[in-house]
């Protein structure tokens, strides 16, 4: 996986997969500016706050960055224990104004990886009301369409059913602007500080339900090399695709074998 040389964006550095991320593209040579609200511990070219839920803090981030940049890596996130409009802010809108902001700085070739979740896998029975969310064009007005369009469960599986089909969507879209490519990455559980969160809105049966299954969950170290890749060089004809990285477990629901997740 050649990242060498790669300037790379890389929220959520701070903690967990991003971290990891971070450490795993540094060490192959990528050059990586960390945005998050936390400073990371991981040894960064350069650091730059942030705060996602807030586009007037993204601006800001982006103007205090110089240059242009090959990667962005979309990780940071929030669980759903948080309020549902931080938790949609954070998770989809934030990702969504940071990306966009950043479509004139990213060189030809460019890649956008995005970290959505397993969570979000029911998303094609809520296709119509993502592809209006989708259609709003702002941080703002898509923060009224989800006021306006209360939705049912967690809103942390709407968020990222909200990343999954934005990658899918504009993966034709960000080709024609250079080449550049947007791809998701969807962990299912991992250990990570935020997996308690997860225990408390998800349910802990049905997590420890699969931890039984596939007999532990993920470390973050398993899912960074598929940000890495997706970055990478080597992965350029691959666009607008959503990669699943769960040890088994959407397999085995979306065959058939086992139950879908009450979640
Ligand atoms: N851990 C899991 O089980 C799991 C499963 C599927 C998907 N994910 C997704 O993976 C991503 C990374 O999660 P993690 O498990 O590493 O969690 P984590 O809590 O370890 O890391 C999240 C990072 O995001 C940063 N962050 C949170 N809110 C922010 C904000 N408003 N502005 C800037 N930075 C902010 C935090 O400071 C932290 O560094 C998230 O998008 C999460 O939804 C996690």
């Amino acid at each position: 996986m050649n990242v060498q040389g790669l300037r790379c964006l890389v929220t959520g550095a701070a903690s967990g997969i991003g971290d990891s991320a971070a450490r795993q593209l540094t060490d192959r040579g990528a050059i990586v500016i960390s945005l998050d609200r936390n400073k990371p511990t991981a040894d960064v070219a350069e650091h730059v706050e942030i705060d996602l839920a807030d586009p007037a803090s993204i601006d800001s981030a982006l103007a205090r960055l110089d240059g242009t940049f090959d990667v962005l890596a979309n990780v940071a996130g929030i669980p759903g224990t948080a309020p549902a409009e931080m938790v949609f802010r954070v998770n989809f809108l934030g990702l969504r104004h940071l990306t966009e902001s950043l479509f004139e700085r990213l060189n030809q070739g460019g890649s956008i990886v995005n970290v959505s979740s397993t969570a979000g896998f029911q998303w094609a029975l809520r296709l119509d009301a993502l592809r209006e969310l989708i259609a709003t064009e702002t941080f703002d007005e898509g923060l009224q369409w989800f006021r306006d369009h209360p939705q049912q469960g967690n809103a942390y599986n709407f968020a990222k059913e909200a990343v999954t089909v934005y990658t899918m969507a504009m993966g034709g879209a960000v080709r024609e602007m250079g080449e550049l490519r947007i791809n998701a990455v969807l962990p299912g559980p991992v250990e990570t500080p935020i997996l308690a969160d997860f225990e408390a809105s998800m349910g802990k049966e049905t997590l420890d339900g699969v931890k039984a299954f596939l007999g532990r969950h993920a470390i973050p170290a398993e899912i960074a090399p598929v940000v890495v890749f997706l970055a990478s060089r080597e992965s350029r004809w691959i666009n607008g695709a959503t990669i699943i990285a769960d040890g088994g477990i959407s397999g085995a629901v979306l065959s058939g074998l086992v139950p879908p997740p009450q979640i």
